[in-house]
Formats: structure tokens, C-alpha cells, sequence
């Protein structure tokens, strides 16, 4: 993305130690030894860089980012939004963040800015344009961070300001046309909840309105157009005198904010990976996890992104935090690469001596200078990024299988008063996803809005909401020959949560109809047979009806829906849809997506039968090229058989027939 080199290093802030020379001496020394070649600078830098309203100080940031010259460590630069600094809040208190019930924040921690106050964005513009205008051309810079991490820190990321209230109405206003369109699409004339005024309209709050599921669900959405919007400023700020390109560094699914609307304003898409490691001997939740984010991020632009911050050792902010066990480091990080990132960049580089974060792992840590085992790992990986370099350039992953993963869906599926009050989304997804992962098979995660062009099988568990025009869009998929699979509870409600009559939308392709669903305890248990054994049927199980033409594969075995249809297949046009109506284990999953991607005549790169712990993702090119990464996630080394004839693009060491990779091992294949 940047030229030949795969990014490496990470978060930098050495506005805490301008008072110590001699650090930041020794820190572009350590980079260099590191193999770092790239650092973000002035993340949360505010205080420093204008110590004093409008009294800006840019020349140590000056001096530092020639220093990294000199030696060839390119720099991301910041916008100093992620954190506010005391002169402004003491001076414009209205510049923080009301919460939901109505009290303004008090200065401190981060992103406690209101996105909508107008003083903030005055003077966020202002310094960032003077950041622009300073270093916005210099030649080692390469790229603007906006902000950092938005929406994160408080457990509402939105502000509930009476500015916002305003701005929420004219959003409503724009949107509706008319108080009458409102009501309808609110149903409010339940419970006499019916607008007769715009003033009437207020955020949802827990000491007011929480019922309103279509009022959350726009506030949700006001809150994203929002931060767009202060966003949006920004860009515009720091392209007053720079045409780098902006990125911004959104988060491990993230609820408060839909990634898939702001995708449009950046030019890059970057994250920050923190999986668990370590939490279980078992490596495959995490890895899963991390697989899925890293597939969403990649999935937006359908480019490679960038792993903007992931920790070298551990993080300091979870019940129990382990540190990276041997290999893990090097695994996870080429995880990244494998599913398309162009960097790996830590949190950070130098750990600070006091505050919040001074044991979060980082780099150089408290003791020892570059005699740790972090930094000989963090070293170890920069030699072989820089190996990687060339090769990857110009290649990302092209999955031909996708999972319908939706903003909207997820707010109003998991806000619905349903079935059950404990649904998670992403728990669901990641379970279906794992059947994937486990077969080697790389995934695109898109939403509803997103073209089903190019795919063979799309899948779409707990798909409560569809969008207006994305039951069309699956029909033409399935009609076109696409496998379409789809769970219980999809199909329910529209973008305002109100419920469809009468049928499923997609009743004709998934020849079904639903009749109720039933969320059972556990001492009411039922099952249900798929090919050769039976399975549990969990905690939602959905009374179904095939029509005429839907082959039932899989029935009810107990209680008063014995019979009754439980796995369902329905061709149409070219194509299949299956419909999934209980809630199903691993086991199930991981069988029903075999078949299904069998179906769709789709296998992993390497034609094999992975162990458990093992996957496959692939990076193609112009020209045929083809990057096969081959991760195991276990601590221990496996050697499976796989098709055809292979070569280490790295040692250069033939395969045939066998496959062998160590502990927490990632081995980088070419095709022969
Ligand atoms: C986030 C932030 C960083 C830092 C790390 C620590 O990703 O962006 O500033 O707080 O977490 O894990
Ligand atoms: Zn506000």
C-alpha cells in the first residue's frame, strides 16, 4: 500500500518525554534495531501542541519527525481529537459530552468531546489545519489518523447535549417529511406515544424513553451521520494543505458506531486488534474472533487495511492479562497479513511511566532496553515483514463465500423486546463463521447494502432486519445459481422495526413460512438429525412450514413439534436457499457448512482437511499472483496431507503431499 514495505511500529508518544532528550534519542535507535519503519505520531498530543488556546508549539513535533527521517521511519500523523485538553474543557465546559441522563461529563479520560459542538469543531479545525500546513507535505509523512478510536471510552458513546437533541430533530425532520410519516413508521400510537411536536422528540434515555425501538434505532443511526459529520470536518481540515490520505482507527466490533456508513469519507480502513489470548489453552475462540474483525475491516473496501495498534505482550485492562506466549506474537501478527492488513503497528512503543496505561505492554518496556523477549519477538517479526514486503505488495484476499454481517441488524436485533433478552449477534456469527474458519475457507463479511456480485454462497444468521431492497438483491443472488443459507428469527422486521405481515420476505426463495418461535429452557430439550447423527436443537427453535417443492432435511424429534421441519432446502432458478429454523452447536455447524460450501463448489487453497486449529486464507494479485498462509493455532506442531505442490516463499523448502507447521506456526506458500 505504502510502496514495497509492510508497515511496522506503532503508536509513538513522545510528548511524554520531550523532557528527556537522551529517550527520544535512544528510542530512534531502538526503531532502527527493531525493524520498525513506521510510527503514528501525536495521537493525543493536544496539550502539547497547544499548550495554550490558540498558542500552538509544533516544533518538537518538528524536531521528532525529522529525527525519524533521517533514518527512514515514515510517520502517521494525528489529529489531536481522541483527547481534550484542560484549558478547553475549563473554558467550554458545552465542548464535553452529556450522557443519557442528562448529566454533562466532567473533564478527563478520552473522546469526551461533543461531536456536535460547534467550539469543538472550531477549534479541532483550527489545529488541524495549522498540523496540515505545517507537515502536511513533509516527505515522511504518509498519511493522516483522524481522531482515535471514535466513540470509545464511556459506555455511551453518544452525547445527549440539548445541541444534539437539536440536531437529532432535524435529522428526524429530514428524514420523515412528516410528524405523520414518523408515527407510522414508529407505531407510536401504542401506549399513546404519539408526536404531535417535533420538540417532543428526545434521545432515548433511562429515566425516559428506552420502549421505542425504532427511536433507538435512528439514534443509533443520528449518532453515526454525527460523528461523520465532526469527521467529515476534520477532513476537510487537514486537506486545507496536505492530499495525504486519512484514516481513522475503528475498533473491535464496535456497536456504537456503523463502520459501514463511514467507510465512503476514508481512504484507508485501520483497526486495532486486541484478541485474548490465552484465555483458554484453546487458541480458536480468539483466533476466530480476531479472523472476523480483521475480515470486516478488510470487507469495507474490499482493499487491504492496516493494523494500526495490536499490543506486542499483553493489555492491561481485562480481568486477567496474559502476556504473549512464544510464537504468538509472530502468529497473530501475520494473522493480520494473511487477512489482508499491509501493517502490524503496536500500542504502543515506549510504555509510559505513570497514568492509565503504564503497564500496558509495549515495545520498549520499563527495564532492560532491547534485552526483553518482546522487543527480540517485535524484532524477529519486522526481519520477516520486511522478507514478506514484496511479495504481498499489491495482493488481497478475494473470498468467493461472504456472511451478511449488519450495523443495523445487530442494534435492532439485540434492542428487540424477542424471544429471548440474552440473543447476541455476535455470538451467533462467529459460531456460523467458525464453521468457515475451521474449513479454510476465507469470508468477506459485508452488510445488507453491499453487492452479493462475485460470491457463490452467502450466509445470514439471526438476519432479524432486512433492509428495504435486500430481499431483492438475495433473490437475484439465489436465482443466479448463489447458495443462500439463512437462520430462525431473519426476516422479521424492516429498518424501522416494524414487523412484515403476511410472509417471509424471502418466502418464495427460502420456500418457507414461519409460525412462532419458541425460546424453550433447558429442561425442555428437542433434536434433530443431519445426514448420519443427531444434533440439539438450541435455545430458539422457530415452528416453520415448507412449502411445496422444499425438501425437509432435518425434522423435530421430540415434544409437540415432533415432524416438523427443522433444516429446509428450496432450489430456485439456478441457485438454493437453506433455512436453518433452530439454533444449532458447532458440531451442527460445522457439517451443515461443509455441505454448503461443497455445494457452492468452493475449497480452501490448499484442497485439504485441515486438524483443528489449523486455517487457510489467501492473498491473489494482478498477474496469478497467489499468497497461501497457512496458521496454526496450536501450541504444538501438526502435519496434515494437502494437495498439489507447494514452496516456502520464505526458505524456499519444497511441499509435497504433506504439510508440516510448528507451534503457533504461519507458514507463507507460492503454488508450483
Ligand atoms: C486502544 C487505544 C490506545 C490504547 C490501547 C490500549 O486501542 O487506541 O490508545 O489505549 O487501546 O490497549
Ligand atoms: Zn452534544
Amino acid at each position: 500500500m505504502f510502496g514495497e514495505h509492510i508497515l511496522h511500529g506503532g503508536d509513538y508518544n513522545p510528548d511524554q518525554w520531550l523532557d528527556h532528550p537522551e529517550v527520544l534519542e535512544e528510542d530512534v535507535r531502538l526503531m532502527k534495531e527493531a525493524n520498525v519503519n513506521c510510527v503514528s505520531l501525536g495521537i493525543f498530543a493536544w496539550a502539547a501542541l497547544e499548550p495554550e488556546e490558540g498558542k500552538y508549539d509544533f516544533d518538537w513535533m518538528e524536531r521528532i519527525i525529522d529525527r525519524l527521517g533521517e533514518d527512514e521511519i515514515q510517520v502517521v500523523l494525528a489529529t489531536p481529537s481522541g483527547a481534550m485538553p484542560h484549558w478547553l474543557t475549563q473554558k467550554y465546559p458545552e465542548a464535553m459530552q452529556v450522557q443519557a441522563d442528562g448529566k454533562r461529563n466532567l473533564p478527563g479520560k478520552r473522546h469526551n468531546f461533543c461531536y456536535t459542538s460547534p467550539v469543538m469543531r472550531k477549534k479541532i479545525h483550527a489545529i488541524d489545519s495549522a498540523l496540515s500546513e505545517r507537515f502536511g507535505r513533509k516527505k515522511n509523512v504518509i498519511l493522516w489518523h483522524l481522531s482515535n478510536e471514535l466513540g470509545g471510552n464511556f459506555a455511551d458513546s453518544s452525547c445527549h447535549c440539548e445541541l444534539c437533541q437539536e440536531a437529532f430533530r432535524d435529522w428526524l425532520k429530514e428524514k420523515y417529511g412528516t410528524l405523520d410519516n414518523l408515527n407510522r413508521a414508529y407505531w407510536s400510537s401504542f401506549w399513546s406515544h404519539t408526536y404531535s411536536d417535533w420538540s417532543q422528540l428526545h434521545s432515548p434515555a433511562p429515566h425516559g424513553e428506552t420502549t421505542m425501538t425504532a427511536l433507538t434505532l435512528d439514534w443509533k443511526r443520528f449518532v453515526t451521520h454525527q460523528m461523520s459529520e465532526f469527521t467529515r470536518e476534520e477532513i476537510a481540515a487537514v486537506r486545507e494543505h496536505s492530499d495525504l490520505p486519512v484514516t481513522t482507527n475503528f475498533m473491535y466490533f464496535f456497536k456504537g458506531l456503523d463502520y459501514g456508513k463511514m467507510r465512503d469519507d476514508l481512504d484507508i480502513i485501520s483497526w486495532d486488534n486486541y484478541p485474548f489470548w490465552h484465555k483458554t489453552k484453546d487458541e480458536v475462540p480468539a483466533a476466530v474472533k480476531a479472523a472476523a474483525n480483521h475480515n470486516i475491516m478488510r470487507s469495507l473496501k474490499k482493499q487491504p487495511f492496516l493494523l494500526m495498534e495490536s499490543t506486542p505482550s499483553s493489555v492491561s485492562w481485562r480481568e486477567f492479562n496474559p502476556v504473549k506466549r512464544p510464537g504468538m506474537h509472530m502468529l497473530s501478527s501475520m494473522q493480520a497479513v494473511a487477512h489482508g492488513s499491509d501493517s502490524v503497528q503496536y500500542f504502543q512503543w515506549r510504555k509510559g511511566r505513570g497514568a492509565f496505561e503504564q503497564f500496558h505492554g509495549a515495545v520498549v518496556g520499563h527495564k532492560n532496553g532491547s534485552n526483553t523477549r518482546t522487543f527480540r519477538q517485535v524484532t524477529e517479526l519486522g526481519e520477516r515483514l520486511n522478507r514478506l514486503s514484496g511479495l504481498i505488495d499489491g495482493t488481497v484476499n478475494r473470498p468467493k463465500a461472504a456472511v451478511i454481517f449488519d450495523w443495523e441488524n445487530w442494534w435492532a436485533l439485540e434492542d428487540a423486546s424477542g424471544p429471548r433478552q440474552d440473543i447476541s449477534y455476535i455470538d451467533c456469527i462467529l459460531e456460523h463463521y467458525q464453521a468457515m474458519w475451521e474449513a479454510g475457507i476465507d469470508t468477506d463479511f459485508i452488510n445488507m447494502d453491499d453487492s452479493l456480485e462475485g460470491y457463490s454462497f452467502v450466509t445470514a444468521p439471526l438476519n432479524y432486519m432486512y433492509k428495504p431492497g435486500y430481499a431483492e438483491k438475495v433473490r437475484k443472488f439465489v436465482e443466479d445459481g448463489g447458495i443462500f443459507a439463512t437462520t430462525y428469527f431473519s426476516g422479521i422486521a424492516d429498518d424501522t422495526d416494524l414487523c412484515f405481515t403476511g410472509h417471509h420476505p424471502l418466502a418464495d426463495v427460502l420456500g418457507i413460512e414461519q409460525e412462532e418461535i419458541d425460546a424453550p429452557s433447558e429442561e425442555f430439550p428437542n433434536s434433530f438429525c443431519y445426514g448420519d447423527k443427531t444434533y440439539a436443537a438450541g435455545n430458539l427453535r422457530e415452528l416453520i412450514h415448507a412449502a411445496e417443492g422444499t425438501e425437509v432435511v432435518s425434522v423435530y424429534e421430540e415434544d409437540y413439534v415432533k415432524g416438523e421441519p427443522v433444516v429446509t432446502a428450496h432450489s430456485f432458478g439456478k441457485g438454493k436457499a437453506w433455512y436453518l429454523a433452530a439454533a444449532a452447536g458447532e458440531d451442527f455447524l460445522r457439517v451443515f457448512y461443509k455441505d454448503r460450501l461443497r455445494e457452492a463448489g468452493l475449497e480452501n487453497a490448499l484442497g485439504a482437511e485441515l486438524p483443528y486449529g489449523v486455517t487457510v486464507t489467501e492473498r491473489v494479485g494482478d498477474g496469478g499472483k497467489e499468497i497461501v498462509f497457512v496458521m496454526n493455532f496450536r501450541d504444538e506442531t501438526v502435519k496434515f496431507p494437502a494437495a498439489g505442490s507447494w514452496t516456502d516463499a520464505e526458505s524456499g523448502q519444497k511441499y509435497g503431499g504433506t504439510l508440516e507447521i510448528g507451534p503457533f506456526g504461519c507458514i507463507v506458500l507460492k503454488r508450483d
